[in-house]
């Protein structure tokens, strides 16, 4: 069974896909947060049949559109799929919503707000309207494992499922869970956790009001701050290569980046930043941040500093390897790095053009702006003029890219030698002789005055 949701609201979205999930068994729900996106989906579906989908969910929230537009051009090619709005206005105070009742028997409305039992008999509704009995509530309900990302501490026990009736417990009530335990479900390919039927309340509350990812950078600690923006880098991953960038997920991105950039401003000490990641294992995360920390301070050395200027810097930090898999992968920035033989062709192949597929992603949404998705496309250029994917000559090489790459090879010749703070001289003389060409020399001078008397 397949359904369309659109919602433009990450949370509420993301909390209703998991009541439809516990509703409808095997349910395949395709998220949406924009009309645009969603009717693209739909035309590509077009040719499947008159009901491709059980029904359509759609809140009048949605993005890039107007709902009633996107109902009628719905309504001529799918006459036999029910359409159910979901909003806190009543149908008639939606344009284009006329004969909405009578096209279909169960087209209907979502009046929010809503109880969760009432939205479960509202959606068994359309899509069992001749059911005679009810259904049974699991003892169990599912939770998308991504879902976790959103915060730390569950208000109730968390079990994971063996089988039909076999559950395990995996995180207890009250005690802190970190990204690495989530990391490690995921690559065990757990999809989903459980909650007991009796504590689903007290989660529901949790994850509606839970300000996990809503962080004040002044208060936090060091070590509270660096917790937080890994989930927050995994939860904006997940968001982005799912669904695109919503607003929440560059409004996420940008509360994100305000607190690297109070890092920034403290003053940065780098043999603390280093010691924080020692013996760290999320490689694909810690190069993205210490990247968007080593870059921004650069072009603060550069008097180069302005707010525009950090945004986009940080914002490609972040999003520079999102089509990577592999955190193995990311580590490489060469070429003809040794370490690439290891792979096959397919995913050599897929890693070459890993620059040109996050240039792609980014360029969709204009309010992103195009130097991110520049300085993501150069950022295995080199300053010999031999990178990927374009083997740009240095002339070539936006001056701000030539930041980012300067911070981004650092970053990595870092973790090669394991974040050990004696081998930054060795790194600081290699990298003045690679860089001394270019749009590279003026943040290489900047680099040196900040690491040469540290090295
Ligand atoms: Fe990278
Ligand atoms: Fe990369």
């Amino acid at each position: 069974m397949e359904i369309v949701f659109i919602d433009s609201n990450d949370k509420q979205r993301s909390l209703y896909r998991i009541y439809l999930e516990n509703i409808l068994e095997d349910c395949v729900v395709h998220e949406f947060f924009s009309l645009k996106n969603a009717h693209k989906f739909l035309e590509n579906r077009s040719d499947k049949g008159e009901r491709p989908f059980t029904f359509v969910l759609a809140n009048t929230n949605g993005r890039d559109g107007d709902l009633g537009e996107f109902y009628e051009s719905f309504h001529q090619k799918f006459k036999t799929t029910p359409f159910v709005i979901f909003s806190e206005d009543p149908v008639d105070l939606i344009s284009g919503m006329d004969s909405f009742f009578s096209h279909h028997p169960q087209n209907s409305h979502i009046q929010l707000p809503i109880s969760p039992a009432d939205f479960r008999e509202k959606v068994l509704g359309v899509v069992y309207p001749d059911r005679m009995n009810l259904t049974a509530v699991k003892a169990f309900q599912k939770v998308r494992l991504f879902n976790f990302y959103r915060f730390n501490k569950p208000q109730c026990h968390v079990y994971i499922k063996l089988s039909k009736m076999k559950y395990v417990k995996v995180f207890n009530q009250g005690v802190k869970y970190s990204r690495a335990d989530l990391d490690r479900l995921k690559i065990k390919e757990v999809d989903y956790l459980y909650i007991r039927n009796e504590d689903f309340q007290k989660f529901q509350v949790n994850f509606f009001r839970n300000n996990f990812l809503e962080f004040d950078a002044d208060v936090a600690t060091p070590d509270e701050l660096q917790e937080k923006l890994e989930f927050t880098h995994a939860m904006l991953h997940e968001l982005v290569l799912n669904l695109g960038f919503s607003e929440d997920a560059i409004e996420l991105t940008e509360k994100s980046l305000e607190a690297i950039f109070g890092i920034v401003d403290k003053d940065l000490n780098l043999s603390d930043l280093l010691r924080r990641f020692r013996g760290q294992d999320d490689y694909l995360y810690d190069h993205s941040y210490l990247t968007s920390v080593i870059a921004c301070d650069l072009l603060r050395k550069m008097n180069w500093w302005n707010e525009e200027r950090m945004e986009i810097l940080g914002f490609a930090a972040l999003f520079h390897d999102i089509t990577i898999k592999n955190p193995m992968l990311a580590k490489i920035t060469d070429k003809r790095d040794e370490e690439l033989k290891k792979y096959s062709e397919k995913e050599v192949k897929k890693y070459l053009k890993h620059p040109l597929e996050a240039f792609e992603l980014i360029l969709e949404y204009p309010n992103i702006p195009s130097k991110v998705a520049e300085i993501i496309c150069q950022h295995h250029e080199s300053p010999e003029g031999d990178g990927f994917p374009n083997s740009l000559r240095p002339i070539n090489i936006d001056p701000l890219s030539a930041v980012f790459i300067m911070a981004h090879d650092f970053v990595n010749a870092l973790e090669k030698h394991e974040y050990d703070e004696e081998k930054l001289d060795f790194i600081v003389n290699a990298m003045r002789s690679r860089y001394d060409v270019g749009p590279f020399k003026l943040p290489l001078r900047a680099f040196l005055s900040r690491y040469k008397a540290a090295a």
